[in-house]
């Protein structure tokens, strides 16, 4: 399952822009800030690979990155930065409804929650939705190495009690990750490398 080769393919601005040669991808949500393009960054081994900033808000388009020839690595805008106008997150919640209503190549999302702070009202709004519209979800707990205290699985198994009311049969999977320390990072490649393969 490792990254042999990762390419940036193209920035688009609505769902109909995507590619369309039908290769399977994983779409990357959560909120401004979360470390989408970080976590992109850490597959493709690059530090500069996709774009990183302090500011939120900075990936404004759909950007499909592809993985070994065969599949895509989808990074997304991020969502609920806190500064944005009511009209700004509008658009942000139709440019995305309509990406993950009509897009049947995608194989599932990865929803990163931040691991450091407390999960906010907005990552609950999305779990949601995705459960609600069947889109396959594995959670990604961002910023591992932040995380205080001795206990870092007990903090998440907080967090996935939070979650739990948001999902009906099992819990959707779910993976530590850290973009300083790579922690996760082989287990995420695997993890999408068997739902390639379901
Ligand atoms: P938008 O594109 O604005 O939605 O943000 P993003 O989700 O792509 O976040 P990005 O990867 O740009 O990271 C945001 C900030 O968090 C940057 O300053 C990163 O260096 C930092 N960051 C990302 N991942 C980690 C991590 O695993 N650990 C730590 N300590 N910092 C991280
Ligand atoms: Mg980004």
């Amino acid at each position: 399952a490792e990254v042999k080769k990762i390419e940036f393919v193209k920035s688009s601005a609505r769902a109909g822009d995507c590619p369309k040669d039908g290769r399977p991808e994983f779409a990357i949500l959560g909120r401004s800030n979360v470390g989408k393009s970080s976590l992109i960054n850490k597959l493709a081994r690059k530090r500069e690979f996709a774009l990183t900033s302090k500011k939120p808000g900075k990936t404004r388009l759909i950007n499909h990155f592809l993985v070994n020839n065969s599949w895509y690595i989808v990074d997304l805008p991020g969502y609920g930065f806190a500064n944005a106008s009511q009209s700004s997150r509008t658009d942000w919640s139709r440019f995305t409804k309509g990406y993950f209503l009509n897009r049947e190549t995608l194989v599932g999302v990865l929803l990163l929650i931040d691991a450091s702070i407390p999960p906010q009202q907005v990552d609950f709004d999305c779990a949601n939705w995705l459960g609600r519209n069947n889109i396959g979800l594995t959670f990604v707990f961002t910023k591992c190495d932040k995380i205080k205290g001795k206990q870092p699985n007990d903090k998440i198994k907080h967090f996935q009690d939070l979650f739990s009311e948001y999902y009906r049969k099992s819990p959707p999977p779910w993976i530590m990750t850290s973009s300083v320390t790579g922690l996760g990072r082989d287990e995420l490649l695997c993890h999408m490398s068997q739902l390639r393969n379901y």
